[in-house]
C-alpha cells in the first residue's frame, strides 16, 4: 500500500493511514467492474491522506476503539475521493494525482457512478460504525454545507466583481466543511466531551480554509507536473479564487479584456493573468490570508491538552503552509 511520504515522520499516523487505505480497498465490493477499478486505482494514487490524518490524530485525546476510528478515517477519506471525481466531472480535468482522471480514463459515466457509489459506501461505514445519531446528524450537516460551497461557486462563475467575502463563503463550505467533519469526528467519536468535538470542528475549519488558500495559490504557480492536476485550469472555468480577486482590486481595467474571454481564454491569456496577478502581489496577499488562517487554528490547538497528537497536529498545520503539491 503506497503511502504518501510526507507522513514518514509519523509512524503511528503512518501505520493506520495505511490500515484506513486497506479498509477503504475492501469496502469497494461493487460488481460492475469499470467501477471498481477506477476506485482502486485511485486508492493506490498517492493522496495526502490529510482529512483522515486529522481524524486521527484528533481522535488521539482518548484511549478508544482504533478500529472503529480507522473505519471513520476511512469513511472520510471516502467521501473526500467522491467529491473529487465529481470535481473532475464538473471541470472536465484530464488529471488527478499525476494521472489521468477518472472521467479522462473511464468517461463521464463511470466517473458518476463512482462517485455515487463511495457516497454510499461512505454513509454505510459510518452507520456501521458511528457511535450514535449525533456523528450521522454531523455527517449530513457538512454534506449539506460542502455542496452549498459547491453550488454556490457554480453560480457565481464569471462574477467579474466578486468580492473576497463571497470567495470565504464558497471555500468554506466546499473544503472548510470536510476538515472540521473530519476533526469533529475524531474527537467525538473517540468518547469526547460535546464542547472538545465543537472546538475540534472550529480548528477544521480554520485549517480547510487555510488549505485551499493554498490550493488556489498553486492553481497559479507553474508546477503542473509537481501538484499533479492540470494549472490556471479555474480562471478558464470562471472560479476566480484569492489570488486573482486580491489581485484585481484596484486594477480591474487591466484584467477584464482577458478574462471577459471567458471560456474561450486561450493558454496565452491564462498566462498573461497568472503574470499580472504575481504583478499586482495576488499570491503574496492570499498567502497572508493563509497565514492568517493557520495561525488561528494553531492558536486553538494550542489550547488542546497535552498529548503526543498535540504536537503532531502543530507540526502539521505549520507544514502545509509551504507545501508544494
Ligand atoms: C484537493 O485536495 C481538493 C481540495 C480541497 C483543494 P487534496 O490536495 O487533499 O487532494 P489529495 O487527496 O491529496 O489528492
Ligand atoms: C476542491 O476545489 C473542492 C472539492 C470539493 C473537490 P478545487 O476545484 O480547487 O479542487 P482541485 O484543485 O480540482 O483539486
Ligand atoms: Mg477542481
Ligand atoms: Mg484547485
Amino acid at each position: 500500500m503506497k503511502i504518501n511520504p510526507m507522513w514518514d515522520k509519523y509512524p503511528l499516523i503512518k501505520h493506520e493511514l495505511g490500515l484506513t487505505l486497506a479498509l477503504m480497498q475492501k469496502n469497494i465490493k461493487t460488481d460492475n467492474e469499470p467501477v471498481s477499478k477506477a476506485i482502486l486505482e485511485m486508492i493506490n494514487s498517492g493522496g495526502k491522506l490529510l482529512r483522515p490524518a486529522y481524524l486521527l490524530l484528533f481522535s488521539m485525546f482518548q484511549k478508544t476503539d482504533r478500529n472503529k476510528i480507522i473505519a471513520l478515517a476511512a469513511a472520510i477519506e471516502i467521501l473526500h475521493m467522491a467529491t473529487l471525481i465529481h470535481d473532475d466531472v464538473i471541470d472536465e480535468s484530464p488529471t488527478r494525482r499525476g494521472m489521468s482522471s477518472i472521467q479522462k480514463q473511464f468517461g463521464q459515466s463511470t466517473a458518476v457512478y463512482s462517485g455515487d457509489y463511495l457516497f454510499v459506501v461512505c454513509f454505510n461505514l459510518l452507520a456501521e460504525y458511528a457511535s450514535d445519531f449525533r456523528g450521522i446528524q454531523q455527517y449530513g450537516h457538512h454534506m449539506n454545507a460542502i455542496l452549498n460551497g459547491e453550488m454556490t461557486q457554480m453560480v457565481e462563475r464569471y462574477d467579474l466583481n466578486i468580492s473576497i467575502d463571497q470567495y470565504f463563503k464558497q471555500i468554506s463550505g466546499k473544503t472548510g466543511q470536510l476538515f472540521s467533519l473530519a476533526t469533529f469526528l475524531g474527537a467525538y467519536e473517540s468518547g469526547n466531551k460535546i464542547k472538545f468535538a465543537k472546538n475540534a470542528e472550529k480548528i477544521g475549519l480554520n485549517i480547510g480554509v487555510s488549505f485551499q488558500l493554498m490550493d488556489d495559490i498553486l492553481d497559479y504557480t507553474d508546477n503542473s507536473q509537481q501538484i499533479g492536476k492540470p494549472v490556471h485550469n479555474d480562471m478558464r472555468e470562471g472560479v476566480y479564487s484569492a489570488p486573482l480577486i486580491l489581485a484585481m482590486a484596484q486594477h480591474k481595467d487591466l484584467f477584464f479584456p482577458f478574462l471577459k474571454k471567458k471560456n474561450k481564454m486561450t493558454d496565452q491569456d491564462t498566462e498573461e493573468i497568472a503574470k499580472l496577478v504575481i504583478e499586482f502581489d495576488g499570491i503574496k496577499k492570499a498567502k497572508k490570508y493563509a497565514e492568517t488562517y493557520t495561525k488561528k487554528a494553531l492558536i486553538q490547538i494550542n489550547d488542546l491538552p497535552d498529548k503526543p497528537a498535540k504536537k503532531a497536529l502543530i507540526d502539521i498545520t505549520r507544514e502545509l503552509l509551504d507545501r508544494q503539491s
